[in-house]
């Protein structure tokens, strides 16, 4: 399928999120160490942004670190802070220009105080805008979003409110997940917001990952029949169902 293949946006994923897997072994193979890996796929976060706001998608999430992702080589977890730190940088205008509300998700509070500005001043300098959404998880794990909102939910005296504590609680769950890179799991992204969610794994390489493979990914969305515990009739007799029903 070309980049171009126009897809239905009636029946785009409003919200979609992505595991990008595989920088290490696309370095590998090329003879190039593990961060031309990671510096690539940047590259390929240009083409999804691109891709999922020509084909109607409102709001992306990508996993950029996760609370595990500090036991990797000093030098690797470095290099990776100092690409998002350059990303903040010099990427923030753009996303600004191009209507793009912008948003960190995880603990940032052991970032460098730099990088904490640049989030906020990023945050705050984007937040009226309304073509697209990209959430960045940084430092995020989704057990450590699962146990601080029940931490502040406990503090507000009402631990009924939990769900409001989660990151992610302004925004629709996702309806698709992609993950890269051949491995088929979720590796403590999104536990909570990803219990209906269409789960698309591809073999592909993160830098790999073309505006031609979003759209294959989105095309076998469409394919999928959402009955969120419903029965295939049901869903027939029924109005459209929506993720939040
Ligand atoms: C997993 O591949 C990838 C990561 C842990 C980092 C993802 C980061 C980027 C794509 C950089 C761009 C993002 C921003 C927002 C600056 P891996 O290293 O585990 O690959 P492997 O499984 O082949 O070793």
């Amino acid at each position: 399928m070309s980049a171009e293949t126009v897809i239905d946006s009636s029946a785009a994923p409003r919200h979609v999120a992505v595991v990008m897997d595989g920088n290490g072994r696309w370095a590998k193979r090329r003879f190039l160490p593990r961060v031309a890996g990671h510096k690539q796929g940047l590259e390929a976060v240009r083409a999804l942004i691109r891709g999922c706001m020509k084909h109607g998608v409102e709001c992306l999430t990508i996993f950029a670190f996760s609370s595990e992702n500090w036991q990797r080589p000093p030098d690797e977890v470095s290099f990776l802070m100092d690409l998002f730190l350059r990303a903040l940088r010099e990427e923030v205008q753009k996303l600004h220009g191009n209507g793009i509300r912008f948003s960190a998700v995880g603990d940032v509070s052991v970032l460098t105080e730099e990088t904490q500005k640049l989030i906020r001043d990023a945050e705050s300098l984007t937040r009226a805008n309304h073509q697209f959404r990209l959430n960045v998880a940084v430092n995020y794990g989704g057990r450590w979003d699962l146990e601080q909102a029940v931490n502040r939910a406990q503090l507000s005296g009402d631990v009924r409110t939990f769900a409001n504590h989660l990151a992610f609680a302004d925004q629709p769950d996702p309806d698709l997940f992609i993950r890269t890179g051949g491995e088929r799991r979720i590796s403590n992204f999104m536990l909570w917001q990803l219990a209906y969610t269409e789960l698309y794994f591809t073999d592909t390489l993160w830098p790999d990952f073309s505006e031609a493979e979003l759209a294959e990914a989105l095309k076998w969305f469409a394919t999928r029949e959402r009955r969120f515990g419903k029965t295939s009739d049901q869903l027939r007799h029924d109005s459209p169902v929506t993720a939040t029903t």
